[in-house]
């Protein structure tokens, strides 16, 4: 959460920081702020409550601020509530540090009183102030020197920060500390930039250096040197990020959400060709073996939100496949329980960003157990990438809009092309079902782009959804899982309160919650459970249930039963979750801009969750 920028060059600061952190807005938008530097003068910091518009407005887009040398934030509020008072940057009294930070001090409580003992006083009632005070402490103690004082703050502190400092005595330069939040470096000609997050600094520069955890950087105008907390220079490999900075702007839609549902078709096919060359998938990439996939015996997917529900999906899909047991676990949950895993297991671990901590986490207990990770990762070069003993990368390129679209969509389908991966690896298909079923996933990319043809039947009845406070989604199976989804996406942007049940959990208690005009909206895909599904929606109809039903393209007996029907192209039964997602993605997308939302950054959420 929270997204931090920094810039240090020849041009002026401010705007550069501005614009960044307008890219990085989805990480957090309740208060913004910079500090800038203007050669020897003192620094100017600016602070507010409210979107990032608020603070362009008070600089005129960062115009009024001169500078070429400065820091900025956009926060989304963990200690203290958004204000301009707990607004970042954040410094000591005398302006001797100067900071913005992403991430938690856990210690804070204890660091704060042992600086107030120390004379030092509080205004704000975040954690950040406790690391600036705490750097300003040591500076001054000991050597006076913004490296040493930072690895000694680093030392005491417990928690996850990416840090960005300016010093009194060093003007020109930024400072910056990480430990399990993300933060890449970019360098150009005369210019050095440090950011949360790749899309703030595309337009300027695709060179970066990503800094590893407990690492320190000094940031000098188109110089970036680095530490370990030892304070010695270390030496860093420069790398080119390959996204074309268009792909992180909305490209003519009117939110980054519906852009990036319609990117689904481009990007799964991105996913599908990253590992698939002449009617084989191959995994060289993804560096896993088809002998290590044979020796395997249990799966556990570990992930949180819609990344969880992509794993909720693949247990079908790998049971379906393979001999292999598969637990799809919450990574919040996974972290904590006392539970020895199975020696001959992986632990796949599912995230777009690559930083969520508790995902992080889990990915770490299961390496301290010694046991095979895999992450399905978007972000290249974030911690689960880094760290994962194997990664397959989804190409969904840079998604902005908080409620995720195509990157669960490429998580999906690289969850298949592993499935079949394991079950060719492991003699478990045979090469005529093999074929077949990897036809049937080249086809997604086509089928989806159908469906996103025929979105105006979806804004039509998302009309209905707009006045009312409850819905339920319904499905067996696969069909389940993709409810939990679309439960999850129309709550998460339109505030409806919405719940997903297993169809046949109906009659075990919700089902009492169902009265006249309650919205229930039924997945029906599964071959096999499609008369049990509609048993269950005939019975919450006659309850007055107003009924929805996504099914299979000829299904068009739900008409009967159901007052709207969304078909989907046929599809082999495993992979209908991909097709079945869409139109619910659409309801939720067209439900929160009919109620006036603001789609892409609903309230109390931030894009990725590397806090716990
Ligand atoms: C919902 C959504 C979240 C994320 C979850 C995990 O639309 O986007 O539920 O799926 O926060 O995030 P990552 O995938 O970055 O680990």
């Amino acid at each position: 959460m929270c997204g931090i920028v920094g810039f240090t060059g020849n041009k002026q600061a401010a705007p550069v920081l501005l614009d960044g952190l307008a890219k990085l807005e989805y990480r957090g938008y309740d208060s913004a702020g910079i500090a800038v530097r203007d050669g020897e003068n003192e620094t100017e910091v600016i602070k507010e409550k409210g979107k990032l518009r608020v603070l362009a407005e008070m600089t005129d887009n960062g115009k009024a601020v001169k500078g070429t040398c400065g820091i900025g934030h956009t926060r989304w509020a963990t200690h203290g509530e958004p204000s301009a008072v707990n607004a970042h940057p954040h410094a000591s009294d005398d302006g001797n540090v100067i900071a913005v930070h992403n991430g938690i001090i856990e210690n804070f409580q204890e660091q704060r009183e042992k600086l107030i003992k120390k004379g030092y006083a509080f205004h704000s009632q975040t954690d950040t102030e406790v690391a600036v005070k705490l750097i300003d402490y040591y500076y001054k103690k000991y050597s006076q020197l913004p490296i040493e004082a930072i690895a000694r703050a680093m030392v005491r502190i417990r928690g996850s920060y990416a840090l960005c400092v300016m010093f009194k005595d060093y003007p020109g330069e930024i400072y910056c500390a990480r430990k399990d939040s993300p933060m890449i470096i970019g360098i150009a000609d005369g210019e050095s930039y440090v950011a949360s997050d790749v899309p703030a600094i595309l337009k300027y520069t695709r060179s970066v250096y990503y800094i590893g955890n407990m690492e320190i950087a000094k940031l000098e105008k188109g110089a970036v040197t680095f530490y370990n907390i030892d304070s010695e220079v270390i030496e860093k490999p420069l790398t080119e990020i390959k996204w074309d900075a268009e792909s992180a702007e909305k490209g003519g839609y009117e939110h980054f959400m519906l852009k990036e549902i319609h990117e689904q078709p481009k990007v799964i096919r991105d996913t599908i060709n990253s590992v698939v060359t002449d009617g084989r998938v191959h995994f060289d990439s993804v560096s896993l073996t088809d002998e290590e996939m044979q020796e395997i015996e249990q799966v556990y997917i570990v992930a949180c939100g819609s990344a969880y529900h992509v794993g909720m999906d693949l247990q079908y899909v790998i049971e379906a496949l393979t001999s292999l047991q598969v637990r799809v676990e919450l990574a919040s949950e996974f972290r904590y329980r006392k539970m020895t895993l199975h020696r001959k297991s992986i632990v796949i671990v599912i995230s777009q960003s690559g930083e969520t901590a508790d995902t992080l986490a889990a990915l770490r207990e299961a390496k301290e157990q010694g046991i095979k990770t895999l992450g399905i990762v978007n972000v290249i070069g974030s911690s689960i990438a880094r760290e994962a003993d194997n990664v397959f990368y989804t190409l969904a390129g840079p998604e902005i809009s908080v409620a995720t679209t195509k990157a669960y969509s490429t998580q999906l389908v690289a969850g298949y092309l592993l499935a079949l991966q394991f079950a060719k690896a492991r003699n478990e298909i045979e090469e005529a079902r093999y074929d077949a079923l990897l036809a049937e996933i080249n086809t997604i990319p086509e089928k989806v782009a159908r469906i996103l043809e025929d979105k105006e039947r979806i804004q039509w009845f998302s009309n209905k959804l707009i006045n009312v406070s409850d819905s339920f989604f319904i499905g067996r199976g696969i069909d389940y899982a993709i409810g939990m989804e679309g439960s999850l996406k129309l709550k998460e942007i339109s505030y409806i309160h919405s719940e997903a049940y297993a169809a046949g959990e109906l009659k075990h208690g919700p089902i009492s919650l169902i009265e006249n005009g309650t919205i229930v909206i039924s997945v029906v895909t599964q071959t096999g459970l499609i008369e049990k599904t509609i048993s269950n929606m005939v019975e919450v109809k006659s309850r007055g249930a107003k009924v929805m039903a996504v099914t299979t393209a000829g299904n068009y007996f739900l008409e009967d039963t159901a007052e709207f029907v969304c078909y989907v192209p046929k599809i082999e039964s495993l992979f209908t979750g991909s097709l079945s997602v869409i139109p619910l993605q659409l309801l939720s997308y067209y439900v929160s801009i009919g109620k006036g939302y603001d789609v892409d950054k609903p309230r109390n959420l931030a894009k990725s969750v590397t806090v716990e």
